[in-house]
């Protein structure tokens, strides 16, 4: 078995979500520690067992698995994390996976509270993360790593999911910034969008039906649920692809795990470097063929 990943030690928050489980998987699969956060100590220590189970299937020695049990909306969570990574040595990798759909339906109808909620968990819980993390990521020689997990909304309009719509654009928006920030530490960050996935996000979107959600996000959820399952392990690739040495370098992107040709992005690096391909930007008349004087 090829690992790519052995001695590296990465923390994953939502870990035992659909995606969540299919990085950890992923990641453990190419020989990485993993340092699992989540809410539920129980769910935490199942998907343990069962990678650790699966290690020994595959007849490979299993890299050390750690869990940790934290509210993300808890005020001491990014401190609590913060002090899991530092006691276990640091980091080659954090991945921001943790997030909520947030209310669904026009901004005026929706509760501000959970309004406000949803930026707070998918956009200042992995901004203050990567803050708190920055001095412990990279380790032994190696390029720290950052992925940020960003989602519909991100790269246009998203009607009725204005908190998750603006969080994720927001994510991708830091995570361009601070590519820049962090060059010279030797850490990479990129963000992912997954595509759509079967997950409680979906649900959610099926709960709130045609009318609050509106006809094409039902429609797209619907077909996500009657999926077969595997939606998440592109993603969960590219992940393990963004932890590797293999893309070292590669920074500040927002790439699509089922579209972007990622798998050979290495042979463009200096391409990419040079270039504003896979960034957020604003289009101007020029880019649609119009010239306006
Ligand atoms: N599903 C899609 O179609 C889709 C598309 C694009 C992007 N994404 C992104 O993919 C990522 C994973 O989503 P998913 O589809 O796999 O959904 P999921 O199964 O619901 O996973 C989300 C995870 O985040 C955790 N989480 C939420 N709030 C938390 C909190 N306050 N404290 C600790 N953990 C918390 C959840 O834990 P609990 O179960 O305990 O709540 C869950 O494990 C998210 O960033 C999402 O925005 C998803």
């Amino acid at each position: 078995m090829s690992t790519p990943l052995a001695g590296h030690r990465a923390l994953i928050t939502g870990a035992y979500g659909t995606l969540g489980t299919a990085i950890c998987r992923r990641l453990h699969a190419d020989g990485a520690g993993l340092l699992m956060v989540g809410r539920s100590a129980a769910r935490l220590e199942e998907l343990a067992a069962t990678l650790a189970a699966e290690s020994a299937a595959a007849g490979g020695a299993s890299a050390p698995l750690e869990t940790l049990a934290v509210d993300l909306a808890a005020a001491d969570a990014v401190g609590t994390i913060a002090g899991a990574a530092a006691a276990g040595g640091g980091l080659d990798l954090l991945v921001n996976n943790a997030a909520i759909q947030g209310p669904i339906g026009p901004l005026w109808e929706n509760d501000w509270d959970a309004w406000q909620e949803t930026i707070r968990i998918d956009l200042l819980v992995p901004v203050a993360l990567c803050r708190a993390l920055v001095g412990q990521l990279g380790r032994n020689g190696r390029r720290g790593k950052i992925v940020n997990i960003s989602g519909g909304g991100a790269t246009g309009p998203r009607p009725n999911f204005s908190a998750y719509g603006v969080a994720k654009a927001a994510l991708v928006r830091f995570t361009e910034t601070f590519a820049h920030e962090v060059r010279e530490r030797q850490i990479d960050i990129n963000a992912i969008a997954p595509g759509v996935i079967a997950s409680q996000m979906t649900q959610a979107i099926l709960a709130a039906g045609n009318t609050r959600a509106g006809n094409t996000e039902a429609a797209t959820a619907r077909k996500a649920v009657d999926g077969d399952g595997s939606a998440q392990d592109k993603a969960a690739a590219l992940t393990g692809w963004l932890a590797s040495a293999a893309s070292d370098g590669i920074t500040g992107r927002l790439l699509a795990a089922l579209w972007d040709p990622w798998p050979s992005l290495d042979q463009r690096a200096a391409d990419l470097a040079s270039s504003d391909i896979y960034t957020l930007r604003r289009i101007v008349p020029e880019d649609r063929g119009r010239h306006w004087e």
